[in-house]
């Protein structure tokens, strides 16, 4: 754990994070590193808000002055029309990570799909041919069209399929690339997976403690293909295990975690602070899991 003396007074900022579950986030180790390397007298806190207690939650936050926080599940889509503005990259994603008290006006921005492209151009992965997206959910809208500008095609795959047909439907509506719906399930054949350049999974499944989960058969992974999973927790899942054993090119979830981090603490200070304050922080953190 990065140590350091923090000392809150009259004057200190309060940033945070609001979910349902929230206890697992490892976001405050990451903001608060950086506010300390920025030597900015601000404090990064978690706050649990249940579905109902969202639009309470969010007056609170706004009424209370709290500077900014992240959004994360399940609200990232919910607390769109409960916020004051939203910042472009919004209008197009349809969801938010990212919130900034700009004088009293909450507005929603939306760092997941940065975040991500980061991640895998940090990587050196040529982002090329076919991307299959597993998850129909925030996270995967954010990734889904921050690709559409990089890939060729996109093949969405969800356990509750109108999800994945609702997304591909409405990503399809603003881009030119092919864009398809599919029901996930865990026998999907190589013939169907195998062709993909890059599979990002996007579901919780290998999440802690889920740790014995993988949303797909690893027999369809194959060592052209590049596989990105966005959980973190574990730092290495049994989806990149099994896609490292096969010889294919992985990326770990902390990536973009640090990236949309950096991204989120720009919006919100200005500032910039080293990556590696970030990563250093996430890393330690996650040595504690
Ligand atoms: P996030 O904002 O992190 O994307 P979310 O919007 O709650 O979170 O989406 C979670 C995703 O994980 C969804 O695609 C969900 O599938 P459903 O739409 O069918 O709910 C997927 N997911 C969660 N648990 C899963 C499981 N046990 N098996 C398969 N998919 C799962």
């Amino acid at each position: 754990m990065t140590k350091f003396k923090m000392s809150v007074n009259g004057e200190t900022k309060v940033y945070g994070i609001i979910g349902d579950p929230v206890e697992h986030t490892i976001s405050p180790f990451l903001h608060n590193s950086a506010f300390k390397a920025a030597g900015l007298n601000s404090v990064y806190v978690p706050f649990w808000v249940t579905p109902k207690k969202l639009p309470q939650a969010v007056d609170g936050l706004r009424s209370l002055g709290v500077q900014g926080f992240n959004v994360i599940i399940p609200h990232k889509v919910t607390i769109l029309q409960l916020l004051d503005d939203i910042d472009h990259s919004v209008r197009r994603i349809g969801a938010v990570n990212t919130v900034k008290n700009e004088n009293g006006k909450l507005k929603g921005y939306n760092t997941d799909g940065v975040g991500a492209l980061k991640a895998l151009e940090e990587a050196n992965i040529k982002l090329q041919g076919k991307a299959i997206i597993l998850g129909a959910g925030g996270a995967a809208r954010a990734i889904a069209f921050t690709l559409t500008k990089h890939v060729d095609e996109i093949v969405i795959y969800n356990r509750t399929e109108t999800r994945a047909l609702d997304l591909s439907s409405e990503l399809s509506k603003s881009s030119r690339i092919p864009i398809t719906g599919k029901k996930l399930d865990f026998q999907l054949s190589s013939e169907k997976l195998g062709d993909g350049d890059i599979i990002i999974n996007t579901t919780s499944l290998g999440m802690y403690p889920d740790v014995n989960s993988s949303p797909i058969d690893p027999n369809v992974i194959n060592s052209n293909i590049t596989v990105f999973d966005i959980v973190y927790t574990p730092y290495k899942t049994k989806l990149l295990k099994e896609a490292e054993a096969r010889g294919a090119k992985t990326v770990p979830g902390v990536n973009m975690l640090v990236y949309q981090a950096i991204k989120s603490f720009k919006i919100w200070t200005e500032r910039s602070v080293e990556d590696k304050v970030f990563f250093k922080a996430a890393m330690s953190a996650l040595e504690r899991h």
